[in-house]
């Protein structure tokens, strides 16, 4: 896919360096993260008109350390080092770089010194950021001068504007930067001349344009789980090739309340898409291949297996397809490693993996290169229905993992109808808009209640409601008590076999965002 105007992030392994690329596109500028291996003339072929250098684990003096060549600093593009990146520039060019007598960490008042530096146009002279180093700059290069300093950095920025070349010690991408927004900003659209005109409408127009174009009168096949990312993938392909596309979408039964119907609304023949759509009801099959099995592990291999199994069955009834079209969104490239630097940091889960038995020719991934809320703008933009562009993030086991023991047809039905009322009072609440990830899950658990005059002996659904921004970490939401109150007895009184309500209140770590 080209974008005429680029950036390009060169990932030295720094934790923050999706948030670097995030930052720049939210400037509407496109933008793309590569290995600090990536060789020159790749990068000159890249075209980029701004380069931006990511922080890193690495002290320049160590002798393995992430580099860059001296000439990445003389294709006449502008370059920005952040962190890392800043003292590297330093480094190469001839700056001296030093063991800081006092690490700094966190918030740290910033004064800036010339006042007529591009990056810190319009802004204050004194604010807050955020800084996370051991070594220092201790000398600027030849040809740079200090643009500003804090209390224990004589050098937190410099710059040689002649040379188009500036250094950052601190990090403007972190929004514990009261500015920093601004100086990326002044970086990509005042010192590299962007326009910023990246805008999610022309991407789908675009691509649309580009997989016509690419699959002419090919066959594609789409494996659907009704989440954000297949559903746009699958739009687009549909909006490219109509009915050359078919979309098998696996109901195991372990969806939640009325989702295998909505999806089928959407995607089937009464709704607005042109496409071969293919729902199998597989919830037998599932419920019979669980029966039993209690190990979180356990289930969740039996469905991702099962679930290929089923889609390499439908795929076999429709013979040879040219593509294989996968959701694949950029920080599953990032995080696998293949775009950045970073390990792999969560291990996939999505459902099934690649079934390389289907019979194709190749793989498209029209998402490749767009964040989680990118695609979300695309799937508004293409006219998705919200709730399903919106949708939580569900795992691909499903509701199998949000049973504990085992999984039988009674206990989804009662997990399903819990959830339903939960996220019903969360809505009405109005905490769907700020709570990230909610949803109640069975617990293997039953105890004694009291019900009119009846003694019970029934299970307790626990309910989980967290907010994060990387998945990594998580913290409990607050929930009201009147709002838990309501919840609890509506699902005691409305959901048979239930005589108890919990709420999770572990964070992560050490809980995981599942209950499973
Ligand atoms: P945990 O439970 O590991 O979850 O804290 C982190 C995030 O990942 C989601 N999750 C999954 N997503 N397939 C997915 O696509 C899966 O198998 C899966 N398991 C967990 C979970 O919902 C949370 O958002």
């Amino acid at each position: 896919m080209e974008h005429k105007q680029k950036v390009i992030v060169i990932d030295f392994g720094g934790q923050y360096n999706q948030l670097v690329a995030r930052r720049v596109r939210e400037n509407h500028v496109y933008c793309e993260i590569t290995s600090y291996r990536t060789p020159l003339d790749k990068i000159k072929e890249m075209d980029p008109m701004g380069i931006i250098l990511t922080g890193g684990p690495n002290s320049v003096f160590e002798e393995d350390s992430a580099t860059a060549p001296r000439e990445l600093f003389e294709l006449g593009v502008p370059v920005l080092g952040l962190c890392y990146g800043a003292q590297l520039m330093m480094h190469v060019l001839g700056g001296s770089v030093d063991h800081a007598p006092e690490r700094e960490y966190g918030k740290t008042p910033l004064t800036v010194d010339d006042e007529k530096s591009p990056l810190f146009a319009g802004l204050p002279e004194n604010s807050i950021v955020w800084m996370s180093h051991n070594d220092y700059i201790k000398t600027p290069a030849a040809g740079f001068h200090i643009t500003s300093h804090t209390a224990n950095c004589p050098v937190a920025s410099a710059e040689d504007p002649s040379r188009n070349l500036y250094a950052i010690q601190f990090h403007p991408e972190v929004l514990h930067t009261e500015y920093g927004k601004d100086i990326l900003k002044n970086f990509v659209i005042d010192v590299c001349g962007c326009s910023g005109d990246w805008q999610m409408s022309s991407f789908a127009e675009k691509t649309i344009k580009e997989l016509k174009e690419k699959i002419g009168d090919g066959k594609a096949l789409c494996a659907l789980s009704g989440g954000v990312d297949s559903s746009v993938a699958a739009v687009l392909l549909s909006k490219a090739i109509g009915k050359n596309l078919t979309c098998v979408f696996v109901d195991h039964g372990l969806l939640r309340k009325d989702e295998g119907d909505m999806v089928s609304r959407v995607f089937g023949p009464e709704g607005p898409y042109e496409l071969n759509f293919v729902r199998v009801d597989a919830k037998d099959l599932f419920y019979s291949k669980l029966a039993g099995v209690t190990e979180p592990e356990k289930k969740r291999k039996i469905i991702g297996e099962e679930f290929i199994r089923v889609f390499e069955h439908e795929a076999k009834k429709i013979g040879k397809v040219d593509y294989l079209v996968q959701g694949t969104i950029y920080p599953d490239v990032v995080e696998s490693g293949l775009g950045g630097e970073s390990a792999t940091i969560k291990s996939h889960h999505n459902v099934g993996g690649l079934p390389d038995y289907v019979d194709f020719k190749e793989i498209v991934e029209p998402l490749r290169y767009l964040f989680k809320d990118e695609v979300r703008a695309v799937g508004l933009h293409l006219g998705i229905p919200r709730e399903l562009v919106m949708r939580q993030p569900f795992p691909g086991p499903g509701l199998g993992i949000r049973i504990i023991g085992d999984v039988t047809e009674e206990k989804v039905k009662i997990v399903q109808d819990a959830d339903a009322i939960f996220r019903e009072e969360m809505e009405k609440a109005g905490l769907n808009k700020t709570a990230g990830q909610y949803f109640a899950a069975l617990t293997n658990m039953r105890s004694v209640g009291v019900m009119g005059d009846e003694r019970t002996y029934d299970y307790a659904i626990a309910l989980r409601a967290v907010n994060t921004v990387d998945f990594m970490t998580a913290d409990i939401v607050e929930i009201p008590y009147e709002v838990l109150k309501t919840v609890t007895s509506r699902i005691i009184n409305e959901v048979s076999h239930v005589n108890r309500v919990l709420y999770d209140i572990t964070s992560k770590p050490p809980g995981t965002i599942e209950f499973e």
